[in-house]
């Protein structure tokens, strides 16, 4: 049931971009899995990008390479990703559907598999992996935005009795992944206003996870705001994990 909402939703928002809202980020830790991914990418690298979306990070911060695909569950998002690569003139690069959980790729093909704030299944990744290849994931944890969705008394993640990160750390390390890293990434984002604070939390699963029809309530919201703007700007803390590791 959960898996279809989220495939309704991302269906839904397939042609939406983050940069109407003009969120201003300030990094408070270091890694970074575009930088990581860069660093040990080489020309001749096979490049599998899981959950892509409309491919614009792919497009955007992947390093040029013998091979990339980049893959995801909804027909609707591979769409947008195609034509976001036919206006990019990217070479070597394609995108196709695919649910992670229920892979098609060839074993032992990959150099690297990345895998940004979707779902994974470590053992099917490790297959596809050549030895020696790279995993590197990036999620979303339990206490990304804690103090918000505290306000709320609901959200994303938030019952979960082990965090998301934890849960993915074991299942890594399960599959046989070796130098496996949990790394913690903690981001400050500053919204300029209630309106386009509230705009994003509608459109995002932070609060409301992938029902669209509830709404953010402006009595609960106000009082957030209330305690967490600063020279003007409202303050989210956003906790983000990353995931490193080799065949
Ligand atoms: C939050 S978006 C992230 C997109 C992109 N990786 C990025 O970082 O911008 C999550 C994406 O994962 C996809 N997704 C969710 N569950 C999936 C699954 N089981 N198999 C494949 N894709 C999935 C969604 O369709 C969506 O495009």
């Amino acid at each position: 049931m959960k898996k279809e909402k989220e495939f309704e939703y991302y269906e839904k928002i397939r042609n939406w971009s983050f940069n109407e809202f003009e969120i201003r980020q300030e990094r408070l830790t270091n890694w970074n899995m575009y930088e990581e991914l860069n660093k040990i990418a080489t020309k001749d690298s096979k490049i599998l990008d899981l959950g892509t979306g409309g491919g614009e990070k792919l497009l955007k911060y992947f390093p040029d390479c013998k091979k990339i695909v980049g893959t995801d569950f909804s027909p609707l998002m591979i769409e947008t990703a195609n034509k976001n690569l036919l206006l990019s003139g990217r070479k070597n690069t394609s995108f196709k559907v695919m649910d992670n959980l229920a892979m098609d790729e060839p074993e032992n093909y990959y150099n690297i598999v990345v895998a940004r704030n979707t779902v994974t299944d470590p053992v099917q990744i490790y297959k596809c992996l050549k030895k020696g290849g790279y995993l590197l994931i990036h999620g979303v944890d339990k206490y990304d935005c804690l103090a918000l969705k505290m306000k709320f008394k609901r959200g994303q993640g938030m019952d979960d009795v082990k965090p998301i990160s934890i849960v993915d750390y074991e299942n890594v390390l399960n599959a046989g992944f070796k130098d496996v890293e949990l790394i913690p990434i903690h981001v400050r984002e500053f919204y300029k206003n209630k309106e386009i604070f509230k705009n994003f939390l509608k459109k995002v699963p932070i609060i409301n996870e992938f029902d669209s029809s509830k709404e953010i309530e402006d009595d609960i919201l106000d009082s957030y705001i209330e305690d967490n703007t600063h020279n003007g700007e409202i303050i989210m803390l956003r906790r983000y994990y990353g995931i490193s590791a080799k065949k």
